[in-house]
C-alpha cells in the first residue's frame, strides 16, 4: 500500500475540542529508509499520558510534538515493509508509532517490540502485557511497595491503568479500594476485579468513606491527583506511600495542575511520594512479563476493551477515554 490515513495536528486543543486540532490526512508513503519499519497498524492505543504531548508545556516528561506533524501513540501491528533485519516482514510488533493506517518508525527510537505471536488475542498486548499493566505492577509493587494485608487505594480504577492495578494488588495479597466514576464503574471493581471497596468520587463523599478505612490507607496508586489526592492524604496511615502515576484531572489544562492542598499531611504522616514513568523500567520487561503472563493464562488477570472501529473514528475513542466512557483499556481497531 503506497497511500497511507494519518492523523495531523494541527493546534494545541483547547481543553477537549480535539477536532478543532486534529485532522485526517492522506499522504503517498515515501520509500522506505534504511534502517527503518512499516507497520500495518491493526489497532492503536488510546492513553491519557499522550494528551500532554498535544500541549504546548515543555515541562512535561515528554517534548511536546512539534505543530503539523502525525500524532504519535503506541500501535499493535505486522510489519508490512522492513529495511531492519531484527523486524522481519510479518512479525507482531508494538511501539510508538503515527495514529496511521501505516507506521513508519525507527526501531531504536519508537521502542518497537516483536511481540509473542502465540498469544490467543492479540490485543493483549496492549492489554494484560502491556505498557499499562508494566506500570500498574511496577507502581503497586515497587512505588507504592504495597504489602500483603496492606490497604491500596487507586483513582481511575475502572480505566486501563487502573483496572490492572486493582488485580495485580489483588493477586499480591494487598486489599484494593478503587474509585471510579459511576455506579457501573463501581460494580465492576467489586464483582470482577477484587475490590473490597469501590467509591464513586462523582457522588460519595471520599474523604468520608476512606476516614472509615480501619487503620488507614497504607498505599495510594494516584492515576488523578487534584481533589482525590487532597482526599486521601490525611487518610493515609502512618509511613505511608503515594506513588505517582498520573494526574489526569489536569490534562485538558495548559497549566500545570496545583499542588495538593493538604501537603502538610506528607509531614503529620511520614508519607513517602513518588513519581514514575514507565518508559525508565522498559529494560526490566523480561522481568516482568513472566509473571503477568502466569497471571493472565490462569486467569488472574483481565482486561476489558473499549474498543472504538475505524481510523477515522480516533478522536471518538480518545475522547470517550479522556471523558470517563471507557471501561477497561480504550483502543482503536484500525485494520479491517
Ligand atoms: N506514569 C506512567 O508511566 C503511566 C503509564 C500509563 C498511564 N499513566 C497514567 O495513568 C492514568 C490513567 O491513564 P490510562 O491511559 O490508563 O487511561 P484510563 O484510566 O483508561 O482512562 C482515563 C480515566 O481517567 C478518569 N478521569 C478522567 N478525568 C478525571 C478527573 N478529572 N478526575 C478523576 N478521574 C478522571 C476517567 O475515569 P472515571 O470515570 O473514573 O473518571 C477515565 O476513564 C493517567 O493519569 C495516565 O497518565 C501513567
Amino acid at each position: 500500500m503506497t497511500s497511507n490515513q494519518f492523523w495531523r495536528l494541527n493546534h494545541h486543543p483547547q481543553g477537549t475540542d480535539f477536532a478543532g486540532a486534529l485532522s485526517l490526512e492522506s499522504e503517498t508513503l515515501a520509500p522506505l529508509a534504511q534502517g527503518q519499519v512499516r507497520v500495518a497498524t491493526h489497532w492503536l492505543s488510546m492513553d491519557a499520558g499522550t494528551r500532554m504531548w498535544m500541549g504546548p508545556r515543555t515541562d512535561g516528561y515528554q517534548p511536546p510534538l512539534p505543530l503539523g506533524t502525525a500524532m504519535v501513540g503506541l500501535v499493535l501491528g505486522r510489519v508490512s515493509e522492513s529495511r531492519d533485519p531484527a523486524f522481519p516482514e510479518g512479525a507482531l510488533v508494538r511501539g510508538f508509532g503515527q495514529w496511521a493506517e501505516v507506521a513508519t518508525m525507527d526501531p531504536a527510537l519508537s521502542g518497537l517490540t516483536v511481540l509473542d505471536d502465540t498469544v490467543a488475542d492479540p490485543r493483549a498486548h496492549f492489554g494484560e502485557l502491556g505498557m499499562n499493566a508494566w506500570t500498574a505492577y511496577v507502581g503497586v509493587k515497587e512505588v507504592a511497595a504495597a504489602k500483603p494485608g496492606e490497604w491500596l487505594v487507586v483513582s481511575a480504577a475502572a480505566g486501563a491503568t487502573g483496572s490492572l492495578v486493582c488485580q495485580v494488588a489483588r493477586n499480591l495479597g494487598v486489599r484494593v479500594i478503587g474509585m471510579a466514576g459511576g455506579p457501573e464503574k463501581c460494580r465492576y471493581l467489586t464483582e470482577e476485579l477484587g475490590a473490597e471497596i469501590a467509591i464513586d468520587y462523582k457522588a460519595e463523599d471520599v474523604a468520608a468513606r476512606l476516614a472509615a478505612v480501619p487503620g488507614g490507607v497504607h498505599a495510594y496508586f494516584d492515576n488523578v491527583g487534584g481533589p482525590l489526592l487532597d482526599a486521601v492524604l490525611p487518610n493515609m496511615a502512618h509511613y505511608g506511600r503515594v506513588a505517582v502515576c498520573g494526574l489526569v484531572a489536569g490534562y485538558n489544562s495548559d497549566e500545570p495542575l496545583p499542588g495538593p492542598a493538604r501537603f502538610d499531611q506528607v509531614l503529620m504522616r511520614r508519607l513517602r511520594i513518588e513519581g514514575f514513568f514507565i518508559p525508565d523500567f522498559l529494560h526490566r520487561g523480561a522481568e516482568f512479563m513472566p509473571v503477568l503472563r502466569e497471571w493472565m493464562d490462569a486467569g488472574k488477570l483481565k482486561v476489558r476493551f473499549d474498543e472504538t472501529v475505524g481510523i477515522e473514528n480516533v478522536l471518538v475513542g480518545y475522547d470517550r477515554m479522556l471523558s470517563g466512557k471507557n471501561i477497561g483499556k480504550a483502543i482503536v481497531k484500525v485494520a479491517r
